[in-house]
């Protein structure tokens, strides 16, 4: 393996770097077989000072009917003040247009400049960044650039249950990586890698939430990031880092560094493939999102969206752009900091009426990031039994007695039965969750009760 060596810009050592021959073997048949777009490939030269394009069929924008767009917007230091935003001129004649595939540039470059802050990544280091219709469109599409029908992959187990039918409809074999309270275990993945089978090829991949992860709610530690990374290395596979609850992080200690920042620290960057999400923090129905890697890889999701809805609408990256250059970082790290303590209080309210009405009857670790409580539920006594199923309780008693959450089996590639249930927090006022759990605790005695 050849590693590329790039200057840092700075004083700081050279940062070595996968070169994008290594993504050849990581890229699916799919991705291989796609050509880059005639006519998207072309569209940043339409940039180039005095050149008069007549490439793109884009319409005349002097036809469109918008002729401003303004939205108030709450500050994010001082929330009971709002304010006016106006796109107009320029600006909305680029929000009304086709626009580059991997996103908007005001947008892209106030991004890299977060990623920069948040993860220590620098520009032109080898990575770079594409927006997507929310993350959700992203890891689509990188599952496709990489995956091959019927290879194996791996996937933290539980797992967030939308991405299930991806790897599911490649017909992957969803190898199951187990999870604790510290996150992901790397042991387990360490003993799956070790002992694969001689001769059968390795998962190029594997898909982890490290922060707040859906469903359990759990944080992976800082051992366990860096004994993930060490594998990915020796084991040649990409980290898909799907991290949409990284800014909801409410922990008392410092938060540990994502995957992306910790590759920093490795022999060479490269193995991984970051996922952020607005939806949690600025607003879920707005849809943007973005990836950061590996340039190989990132071309290839463009290249995916090149052919199928072009590009991110333009619109919501104006608005998103707008907004975020109004905030600025500080701005931006203000309203994190009071979005992450309002998911605190949500959690403590959660807490408080679980220890109230399930002690003795559940059993949860506390998760410092995201709106996801994970419990086991205590369906029997006899220590002999089984864990259970939660899908019955959950399903047809929980339901009946006017509750809603999430039975554990959703949440694991094969189906197959668990005693646990998610439970999200992010909305229900203090009353209801109090409902709610008294509502649990009666489905889980009525269940007890049957298994007697
Ligand atoms: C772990 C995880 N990944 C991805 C998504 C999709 O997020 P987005 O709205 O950015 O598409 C979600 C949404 O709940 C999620 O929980």
């Amino acid at each position: 393996m050849t590693i590329t060596s790039e200057g840092t810009g700075t004083s700081g050592p050279q940062l070595k770097r996968l070169p994008d021959a290594y993504y050849d073997s990581f890229l699916s048949d799919l991705a291989k077989e796609r050509r880059p777009s005639p006519i998207r490939s072309l569209m940043p030269l339409e940039r180039t000072p005095g050149l008069i394009s007549l490439l793109a069929g884009k319409p005349n924008a002097s036809t469109f009917p918008f002729s401003s767009l303004s939205f108030n917007a709450r500050s994010p230091t001082h929330p009971d003040e709002e304010s006016t935003l106006t796109i107009d001129g320029a600006e909305l004649e680029q929000g009304l247009q086709y626009g580059d595939t991997a996103g908007l540039k005001s947008l892209l470059d106030w991004i890299q400049g977060l990623q920069e802050l948040n993860h220590g990544r620098k520009k032109d280091e080898g990575w770079r960044i594409s927006i997507g219709s929310g993350s959700q469109d992203l890891i689509y599409k990188a599952v496709h650039a990489m995956v091959n029908p019927g290879e194996p992959v791996l996937v933290e187990s539980p797992v967030y249950a939308g991405v299930i039918p991806m790897f599911h409809s490649l017909h992957c074999e969803q190898i199951e990586v187990e999870t604790d309270a510290q996150g992901i275990r790397s042991s387990s993945l360490r003993i799956i890698l070790e002992q694969w089978p001689a001769g059968k090829p390795k998962p190029k991949v594997l898909y982890t939430v490290p922060y707040g992860c859906n469903p359990t709610g759990m944080t992976a530690t800082l051992q366990r990031r860096k004994e993930v990374l060490q594998l990915a290395r020796e084991h040649n596979f990409i980290i898909l880092e799907d991290d949409p609850y990284f800014y909801l992080y409410y922990g008392k200690a410092p938060r540990y560094p994502s995957y992306f920042a910790l590759e920093l620290e490795e022999p060479e960057v490269g193995h991984v493939l970051r996922f952020d999400s607005l939806s949690k923090v600025l607003s879920a129905g707005i849809r943007i999102g973005f990836a950061s890697g590996p340039e190989a890889l990132l071309k290839a999701i463009d290249q995916h969206t090149a052919t199928s809805n072009l590009q991110t609408s333009s619109l919501t990256q104006a608005v998103v752009s707008k907004l975020l250059h109004s905030w600025g970082y500080d701005g931006f790290t203000a309203h994190i900091e009071r979005i992450s303590s309002f998911y605190a209080e949500k959690r403590d309210i959660f807490e408080h009426a679980m220890k109230k009405y399930l002690t003795g009857l559940a059993e949860w670790s506390t998760p410092e990031a995201g709106m996801f409580f994970w419990f086991k539920l205590l369906l029997t006594d006899d220590p002999e039994a089984d864990g259970g199923d939660s899908q019955v309780v959950i399903r047809t008693k929980a339901f009946e007695k006017g509750v809603l959450a999430l039975p554990g089996t959703v949440f694991l590639p094969n189906g197959r039965q668990t005693p646990y249930v998610r439970a999200s927090f992010s909305l229900a006022t203090e009353e209801e969750v109090d409902k709610a759990i008294q509502r649990l605790r009666d489905a889980i005695l009525e269940a007890r009760a049957e298994n007697v």
